[in-house]
């Protein structure tokens, strides 16, 4: 569901409280959404689907550009009109504003929607159960001050088995908040500096979320290979250390992590890309522009040379691997000699998939305060040459597919009977038509042909 809009047909009230997650953004923002309908499952919450059936609405937000961000007023602007109409019916409704809104315009939500109860930042999460709580007093809760607590500590708690069978492939949170100021970005504003998550915690939420029938994890983190701790070996670790390390876990199948920092991709979790069958052959490594001039305004702190001689090392241990990007067009300053760079650098990586953005002037952010931002037009024109080039190469990739054979993990029934979704060690998904096939297993599949952003495969 994109719109918040009531329906206004049901109107038959529920016994028992219930909570809709509008979730906006990032993986870190759906993983963050499901651990607070965890937690709210704990005072009596439970989750719903359908906005006319719930009690208490939370939109978990995204700031990351301006559109992502007036996306919240809007929806706000619906849940104003339908607490009123609840209102003269006598039932209630709560509404939360949580994400990256939050934390950033937390004042300005507040003046302008008059309909918001709960206003909850991204390092504060452990709190919303008493702020929910507090609201429901008649209290106006804004809890945006970062936590001074260790904001992983509520998450083994509310991490019990019966919240955990989400399917068979899991996030786990291991990294929050990024400490690299690149100057476009509002994210070490909104999630605050750079935590690793303790190696106990992650082992910990790693064997309950095989315990419940998890055989894929994919590592989440806004720089997930800044990720180090300290190793039940008394070592410093880093991610590839704790990539070798889950790897032993028998019951994990699978493998996966996100986003990643070109800068943080040491020997250790290269070589794990070498070493570890487990981990799959997809990597998600940003670039955003392929100019030195530009990387440089952007405070990336590497070279267009740099990321290609990453990617070549990344390639000679695992020659297979499906390599993903971010782009942006128009950053201040950019000029058609820059952009022709990022173009370049796209031919020669070859890309199997990526995200590209215009520029977008993030109050806050030093990218704003630059001169020379580039005009709408242009940013638009560059980005659709660039998305053009992208589709190329991402088509060329899913056809590179067709007639291999491949483990695909089975997640979940298809659309039709006798057919199943499941994913390829590449991340896309593939359909299967076939009778009989387990939920969780792993099966070998040929590729016969390619869909919109998916394969599909008969058996093996
Ligand atoms: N404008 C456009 N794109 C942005 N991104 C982050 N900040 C901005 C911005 N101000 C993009 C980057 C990042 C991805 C998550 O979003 O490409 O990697
Ligand atoms: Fe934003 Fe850069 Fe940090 Fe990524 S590395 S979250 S783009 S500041």
């Amino acid at each position: 569901m994109d719109q918040i809009a009531p329906n206004k047909d049901i109107e038959q009230r529920p016994n028992s409280k219930k909570v809709f997650v509008k979730t906006y953004g990032c993986q870190m923002n759906v993983y963050d959404s499901q651990r607070m309908t965890d937690a709210l499952s704990e005072s009596g919450y439970e989750s719903t689907d359908t906005v006319d059936d719930a009690d208490l609405v939370l939109i978990n937000t995204c700031h990351i550009r301006e559109k992502a961000a007036e996306k919240v007023y809007s929806q706000l602007g619906r849940l104003q009109k339908m607490k009123k109409a609840r209102a003269a019916n006598g039932r209630e409704l709560m509404v939360g504003v949580a994400g990256c809104v939050a934390q950033a315009e937390g004042a300005e939500i507040a003046r302008r929607a008059p309909v918001v109860d709960v206003i909850i930042g991204p390092t504060t999460y452990h709190r919303l159960p008493e702020a929910i709580a507090r609201a429901r007093g008649g209290e106006r809760v804004i809890e945006t001050e970062y936590a001074v607590e260790d904001k992983f500590e509520y998450l083994p708690q509310i991490n019990r088995e019966k919240t955990l069978a989400r399917g068979v492939s899991a996030f786990l949170t291991v990294q929050e908040g990024c400490d690299k100021f690149c100057t476009f970005c509002v994210v070490p504003y909104t999630r605050g500096s750079e935590v690793s998550r303790p190696v106990a915690q992650i082992l910990t939420e790693a064997h309950r979320l095989v315990e419940a029938g998890v055989r894929e994890i994919t590592l989440l983190g806004q720089n997930v290979n800044a990720w180090h701790g300290e190793g039940p070996d008394g070592r410093s670790w880093s991610l590839g250390d704790l990539l070798y390390h889950l790897a032993e876990i028998p019951g994990i199948a699978r493998l996966r992590y996100t986003t990643s920092h070109p800068r943080d991709m040491d020997e250790t979790l290269i070589n794990a890309h070498r070493d570890l069958r487990k981990l799959m052959p997809y990597l998600h490594l940003p670039v955003q522009a392929g100019s030195d001039r530009i990387l440089k305004a952007m405070n990336r702190r590497h070279t267009a040379a740099d990321y290609m001689a990453l990617i070549d090392r990344i390639r000679n241990v695992r020659p297979d691997i499906a390599l993903s990007g971010d782009f942006i067009t128009g950053f201040p300053g950019e000029t058609d000699e820059d952009f022709e760079a990022t173009m370049r650098l796209v031919e020669e990586v070859r890309y199997a998939q990526a995200f590209s953005f215009k520029y977008s002037a993030r109050p806050g952010t030093p990218g704003a305060e630059l001169k020379d931002h580039v005009p709408e037009d242009v940013k638009a024109e560059r980005l659709e040459r660039l998305q053009a080039l992208l589709f190329r190469q991402q088509t060329e990739f899913q056809q590179s597919l067709v007639g291999q054979t491949t483990d695909v993990l089975v997640e979940k029934p298809g659309r039709f009977a006798d057919q199943v979704v499941g994913r390829s060690p590449w991340l896309l998904p593939v359909i299967i038509d076939a009778k009989d096939i387990k939920i969780g297993d792993i099966i070998q599949a040929r590729i016969s042909k390619t869909g919109t952003n998916s394969l599909h495969a008969e058996i093996a």
